[in-house]
């Protein structure tokens, strides 16, 4: 699935794997162009008016789709948010009669959400020229969305990306937020990036290439300027795959005296939702070192630098 136009421009956005950097960093800068603190009116423009977004989300969400909402919205669009279940994808239609359906009423961006592999780029492949297909979370897959709010919250802290140690933390096997994580802090040029997680919770040997693999917390930590929770993906795992969260908690939760192993220095993130008191201590999840609420504020202003990067040509036509 191409994701560039002729022209070099974004016009799906469905991995960041294979992403070239400059773009990555022209979407990254663009993003930090549009991020105002707490308390300011965040800016909004006319530049999608008479745009189109459309929000397909099967599985739950609250801060990637509120966000995607918002964007559109600040930059002018119109927005539809589908609620799937109140559609007639209970009554069995295709989702390509959905996304069909939305075609014709004139959307000119979908974004969807599915557990299912695959969907965001099979419905790539099949809509018309000038719509767009942006992945807000596809299966363990992807969520580069998220990827990027991630890289923008980590470089508003850390000027540079090429000196950094990155620990990625919990069930990286069914983490679509760890793949889209690696994908984007290797193409920036993070030196040192780890995955850490019980045997159970690793991903297969062919994935995470180049990445240092800790099944112990205090020597996957040990000196790194991020560590990044990820929440146990519960929803894609059998009964008996899912950890004992007392025991999980003991191994590898984020207490303040692990985070201590850390740099003096270093940022707390996590995707959201959090399982306090499972993956995360309150007093870190809340604490000084904690950048996760910068997550979610990044989240929009990475989502509208998506939207205008892919309606681009829309809104000059
Ligand atoms: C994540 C997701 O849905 O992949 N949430 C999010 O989009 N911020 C993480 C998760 O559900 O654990």
């Amino acid at each position: 699935m191409r994701q560039l136009r002729a022209d070099g421009s974004l016009r799906h956005l469905i991995t960041l794997e294979d992403l070239p950097r400059p773009l990555i960093e022209r979407l990254l800068e663009r993003s930090q162009s549009l991020v105002r603190p707490l308390g300011e009116r965040p800016p909004v423009s006319r530049a999608l008016a008479g745009c189109t977004v459309a929000n397909l989300f099967t599985e739950p969400s609250t801060r990637t789709r509120v966000s995607f909402e918002l964007a559109a919205k600040r930059l002018g669009a119109d927005v539809v948010n589908l609620e799937v279940q109140l559609s007639s994808r209970v009554k069995g239609e295709s989702m390509l009669d959905t996304v069909y359906t939305l075609q014709s009423l004139h959307v000119d961006a979908l974004v969807i959400r599915d557990a299912e592999t695959g969907v965001p780029a099979t419905v790539a492949a099949h809509v018309a020229p000038h719509v767009s297909i942006l992945s807000a979370g596809e299966a363990h897959v992807a969520h580069p969305t998220q990827g990027l709010l991630d890289a923008l919250t980590v470089r508003q802290h850390k000027s540079r990306f090429e000196n950094l140690s990155i620990a990625i933390v919990g069930d990286i096997r069914h983490s679509r937020v760890a793949r889209s994580a690696w994908h984007v802090f290797q193409a920036l040029g993070v030196p040192d990036l780890r995955i850490v997680a019980p045997p159970a919770l690793m991903p297969g040997p062919d994935e995470f290439r180049g990445c240092a693999r800790h099944t112990s917390l205090e020597t996957g930590l040990a000196e790194v300027d991020v560590v990044m929770m990820l929440r146990i993906q519960k929803e894609r795992m059998t009964e008996v795959d899912l950890p004992d969260a007392h025991r999980y908690y003991a191994s590898y939760g984020l207490t303040p005296e692990r985070l201590a192993l850390a740099r003096p220095d270093a940022i707390v993130m996590h995707p959201q939702p959090m399982n306090r008191g499972i993956e995360i201590a309150s007093d870190v999840a809340d604490g000084p070192h904690s950048v996760i609420r910068d997550q979610v504020r990044n989240g929009v202003a990475v989502r509208m630098a998506v939207l205008s990067e892919v309606l681009a040509w829309r809104s000059a036509a």
